[in-house]
């Protein structure tokens, strides 16, 4: 892609709210880049119909419709290959990203969770069960991690975080909505950490350079 450092594809399995944000910020002239493909793993997830209305191509794919993991994970290849992917976002995708994707999309594969790594990550943290985890726990911050994606759920190396205050009578709904208000802030912001070429990674610490530094 000549016109755009970053051609993403987004991976999102739900309403695709930061799949939108992502996608606005990109016509507000905020994120250089471009979305080439939207994969989802259920054929009924909202983000499928916000990306069409967009004319983004996109593609579900889930392990159920192949005869192998194999067959599946070279489909998913192929679809980023032909679209010329070269950066992939997971925004509420609920399934685990086949290894070999992983292996080669390495420093290119950004996750968004919706409190402060690494407390209230890993399995079986998402949706609501996080926000629940949180007030049960009382903590007074949570907030949003965006994060490079390694074999470990949750774990890979952070790019960019900002905490929400827990407020006295939230309930997750309530918590999750003022989350969810900052994902979509926050999600542009470090995606174009790469499109501006700012983001280097030493072992498991992402350095962010300053504006305009050229890599
Ligand atoms: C967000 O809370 C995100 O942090 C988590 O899944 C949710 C996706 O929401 N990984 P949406 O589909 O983008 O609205």
């Amino acid at each position: 892609m000549k016109d755009f450092p970053l051609n993403v594809a987004i991976f999102a399995s739900g309403g695709g709210s930061n799949a939108q944000a992502i996608a606005d910020a990109i016509r507000d002239g905020k994120l250089n880049a471009r979305i080439g493909l939207c994969v989802s793993n259920k054929i009924d997830a909202g983000v499928l119909l916000r990306m069409e209305e967009l004319d983004i191509p996109t593609v579900v794919l889930s392990p159920r419709f192949f005869e192998s993991d194999q067959v599946y994970t070279d489909q998913i290849l192929h679809e980023l290959e032909s679209k010329d992917i070269n950066f992939i976002a997971l925004a509420g995708y609920l399934r685990k990203v086949p290894t070999e994707v992983v292996r080669r999309f390495k420093n290119r594969l950004v996750n968004i969770h919706p409190a402060l790594l690494p407390s209230f990550g890993g399995k079986g943290y998402y949706g609501r069960r996080v926000h629940e985890a949180v007030l049960e726990y009382g903590v007074k911050w949570t907030g949003v991690t965006v994060h490079l994606v390694d074999e470990e759920y949750d774990m890979g190396p952070i790019v960019l975080q900002e905490p929400v205050r827990v407020e006295p009578g939230d309930t997750p709904e309530t918590l999750a909505a003022r989350v969810l208000e900052l994902e979509h802030r926050v999600y542009p912001e470090a995606i174009g950490l790469f499109a501006e070429g700012r983001i280097t990674v030493k072992g498991r610490k992402v350095v962010v350079g300053p504006r305009n530094a050229k890599r």
